[in-house]
């Protein structure tokens, strides 16, 4: 009788260990341990037995049942495993697609030079400041001491806009230099900002003009302000931008909303010059236009463009490059 017992458990223990599937394995189970198994069935003949006899076939069928509980447990643990690994293999989410063909964005090349000439501004003790790209004669000409008719406003070739009610003629702002005087207006000195923009100007695109660029402009209103302070604060940003070998030199020109003026170039670490921009003292006409009293205060101001410096910067030898919008082109950067 023991070694029935023995060969059913065997039995029964390998065909747990042989169960392909959970649902096989619960059946195998119940079959082999249930009421109506084999096992259950020599347990119930257990009463006839003599005691001693009792004892020992009792013993072995609790260790039979023992060894087949083992066998199914060790079984399940395998199965489930395997199930919960092809769940998780199905639910998953393969995003491998969609990432490697989206192209991510990036900032245009002018944008990201505007940004970083902000930085290194701000980081010199600037604020930005921004004004409107449509501007009236008076904000553009006027309040910057170029009075109506002046052979100034030659330097500047200007967009106007259709004639308002009023007979006045709107304009693209030529320069940057109309939030100087907007900042002006709206608060009393100090003043230490810088004023980035778009302007336009009547010009045929080639490769080194476009009629629409961007300038960033710079205007300092203090007490006590010197033209020393102009070009330390020039060369201060000529090394924070271009890098420590880079210098600056200040040649005379003429603008009427500065004096005096100058043209301020970058000397690079070959000895080469780029001509940057403008700059200048701030005309005391300009002062009193802003109601500010030119006895009082003081202040420079200084205007580049950007477009240009960034192509040379860059290498980028047509300026239209940067107003196409070529995804190949604007992508390198
Ligand atoms: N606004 C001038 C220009 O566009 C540049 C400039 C700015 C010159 C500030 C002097 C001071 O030509």
């Amino acid at each position: 009788m023991i070694d029935d017992i023995n060969r059913i458990a065997d039995a029964a223990a390998e065909r747990a260990r042989a169960a392909v599937s959970l649902d096989e394995l619960r059946a195998i189970d119940a079959e082999v341990l249930g009421k109506r198994s084999e096992i259950s069935s020599i347990k119930q003949r257990l009463g006839s037995l003599e005691p001693e006899e009792r004892r020992q076939v009792g013993k072995a069928i609790n260790e039979a049942r023992a060894a087949i509980e083992e066998a199914v447990a060790a079984r399940r643990a395998v199965l489930e495993a395997a199930a919960r690994r092809e769940r998780l293999e199905a639910e998953r989410l393969d995003l491998t697609e969609v990432v490697a063909t989206r192209h991510r964005g990036n900032i245009h090349l002018v944008t990201q030079a505007m940004q970083h000439l902000e930085d290194v501004f701000v980081g010199m003790g600037f604020t930005v400041a921004e004004g409107p790209e449509v501007e009236s004669d008076w904000y553009n000409f006027g309040a910057l001491n170029f009075p109506a008719g002046h052979p100034a406003r030659d330097m500047y070739d200007t967009l106007y806009l259709e004639p308002s009610a009023t007979g006045e003629r709107p304009l693209l702002r030529t320069h940057t230099s109309p939030v100087q005087i907007r900042l002006m207006e709206s608060r009393q000195p100090p003043i230490y900002a810088v004023m980035p923009g778009r302007v336009a100007r009547r010009d045929t695109a080639d490769a080194t003009h476009m009629p629409v660029f961007h300038q960033i402009e710079g205007l300092v209103v203090d007490r006590g302000i010197t033209m020393g302070d102009l070009a330390g604060t020039i060369d201060e940003f000529t090394k924070a931008y271009f890098g420590p070998g880079f210098s600056s030199r200040l040649r005379p020109s003429y603008f009427p909303f500065t004096e005096p003026s100058a043209e301020f170039d970058i000397r690079r670490p070959d000895g080469s010059w780029l001509e940057l921009g403008g700059c200048g003292m701030v005309h005391p006409n300009v002062f009193r236009a802003v109601g500010y009293d030119p006895e009082e205060w003081t202040g420079f101001a200084f205007g580049f463009g950007i477009d240009r410096m960034t192509a040379q910067r860059e290498g980028v030898h047509d300026l239209r490059d940067l107003f196409t919008n070529d995804i190949r082109f604007l992508r390198q950067f």
